[in-house]
């Protein structure tokens, strides 16, 4: 019973990715994988003889009241943290799994006469250490996309001596079952998450945390084969594979290698340190402005980035649209695959406004219409527009694919101040001269907008 139950829930989670790769579907999606963890849950106890009911049921009410109060509270800005959060508790998940079966393996049934079985060892190890630096590496995610923490260059020589390092300890302990080994080489991997994440910055970091995640999910599949547990196995490689598929698509959308993002900047390559910006003439508007230029247009492209969610614009723009399309204007929606700061964040926001997907393109369907486009009304976005990332071989951004706004005929840009976005990095597109500036916080500014129209 137990195993079909899995085999079910195993089912459930293949449905509820699915459903999570389109807005359309993502409620079904997550709701099918709500399911299949409920499922899973009850399988669990099904293959336990006894268990000590008023523990487990506690630690799930706790868990749940939790995760609603982070899932009510936490502001779309912060989910990118809460996901790096969540990952560090699989990682850690793992580490005590993996110690509490070396401590107890009669427990799992993996011992024979001379000891732990070796394929066992080297699930466990595995395990830990994969857990381990998912754990600090997510850690340290988590702080950095807060804010409260710089990238640092770290010197490529460290995490090379600590990746041998970690294999070293990995084979003694699986050769040994050396208890001293496998506490050295769970400790070196948490200090090596820490020294892999240190360094990456600027634009890498959707890559990294998408990496976490596909670590977290081996971790997880490691340990399901120390416990026997087919869920698990399968839940591990989902996780693992799915967010392994995701870094290898940001990757792609950046025009960067997994290598690139990893080794890069261990040399230093990635700072967040801003440019002063320089002292040339732009253009500057107020919103009347903008809405003459608006309505003479003819048609409009607006792309959001990740001021568009602070300053959550979207119901503004969406009404600025519909007013727009009323007087025959054509608007359309583009999107970059890295705008705001997590993989889809824009095309939540803008269904969350009910705006029609039928009006948001990506990136490859739409670059090619802003040389006929009347206006550009870039919302809160930077660096997926920057020039720099064609123009710059020097720029950390060189290379990304980019929304080519500047070919519009007007560009107008929402933004508070001429400072830089998430990378760092000047965009001499403020000083173009198609380009005018509307300054405030870009909620606001479409309100306005939307009184002179
Ligand atoms: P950014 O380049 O970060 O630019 C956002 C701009 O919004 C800033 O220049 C800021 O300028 C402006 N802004 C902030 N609050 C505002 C407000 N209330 N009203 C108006 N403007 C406001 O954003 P982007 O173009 O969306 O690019 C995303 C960047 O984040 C990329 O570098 C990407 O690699 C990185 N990133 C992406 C992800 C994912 S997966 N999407 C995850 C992590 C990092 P002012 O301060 O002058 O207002």
């Amino acid at each position: 019973m137990a195993n079909i139950l899995y085999l079910i829930a195993a089912i459930c989670f293949i449905f509820a990715l699915k459903g999570l790769s389109s807005a359309q579907s993502a409620g079904s999606g997550n709701l099918c994988g709500i399911f299949g963890m409920a499922l899973s849950c009850v399988a669990a106890y099904l293959t336990v003889d006894s268990f000590d009911a008023v523990f487990i049921f506690s630690a799930l009410i706790i868990g749940g009241i939790i995760g609603i109060f982070i899932a009510k509270t936490v502001s779309m800005t912060d989910l990118p943290q809460m996901i790096a959060g969540f990952h560090s508790l699989v990682g850690l998940a793992a580490v005590l799994i993996a110690f509490s079966v070396y401590f107890a393996p009669e427990l799992f049934e993996i011992t024979h006469p001379g000891g732990i079985c070796a394929s066992s060892l080297i699930e466990m190890g595995l395990g830990s250490a994969i857990g381990a630096v998912t754990f600090t590496g997510s850690v340290i995610a988590f702080l950095k996309l807060h804010g409260s923490y710089k990238s640092r260059a770290i010197p490529l020589v460290v995490n090379a001596s600590l990746a041998v390092g970690a294999i070293a300890f990995l084979t003694y302990f699986v050769v040994t079952e050396s208890e001293i080994a496998f506490i050295l080489l769970t400790l070196l991997s948490f200090v090596f998450g820490v020294t892999l994440i240190i360094p990456i910055g600027g634009a890498d970091m959707p890559v990294i945390v998408s990496m976490l995640n596909s670590y977290s999910g081996w971790a997880a599949s490691g340990i399901g084969f120390t416990l026997h547990n087919d869920l698990l196995i399968i839940t591990g490689a989902l996780v693992g594979s799915s967010g392994a598929i995701l870094s290898y698509i940001m990757c792609k959308g950046m025009n960067r290698s997994l290598k690139e993002v990893i080794f890069a900047s261990g040399q230093g390559g990635i700072s967040q340190e801003t440019k002063s910006a320089e002292l040339r003439p732009f253009k500057k508007g107020a919103p009347e402005d903008a809405a003459f230029i608006l309505k003479n247009a003819n048609s409009v492209i607006i792309i959001p980035g990740y001021g568009m969610a602070t300053s959550q614009a979207q119901h503004a723009l969406k009404e600025m649209g519909d007013i727009l399309k009323k007087e025959g204007i054509q608007v359309r929606y583009a999107v970059h695959p890295v705008a705001g700061r997590m993989p889809g964040h824009m095309n939540v926001l803008l269904a969350e406004a009910n705006v029609p997907y039928e009006d948001v393109f990506e990136l490859d369907e739409i670059n090619r219409d802003f040389v006929s486009c009347d206006v550009a009304y870039v919302v809160g976005a930077n660096d997926v527009t920057n020039p720099a990332a064609k123009k710059d071989p020097s720029s950390i951004i060189y290379g990304m694919p980019i929304l080519e706004v500047e070919k519009a005929k007007v560009v107008l840009f929402l933004k508070r101040s001429m400072g830089s976005g998430y990378a760092g990095v000047d965009n001499e597109l403020f000083y173009a001269a198609n380009t005018m500036m509307l300054f405030g916080d870009a909620k606001k500014t479409t309100e306005s907008i939307i009184k002179s129209l």
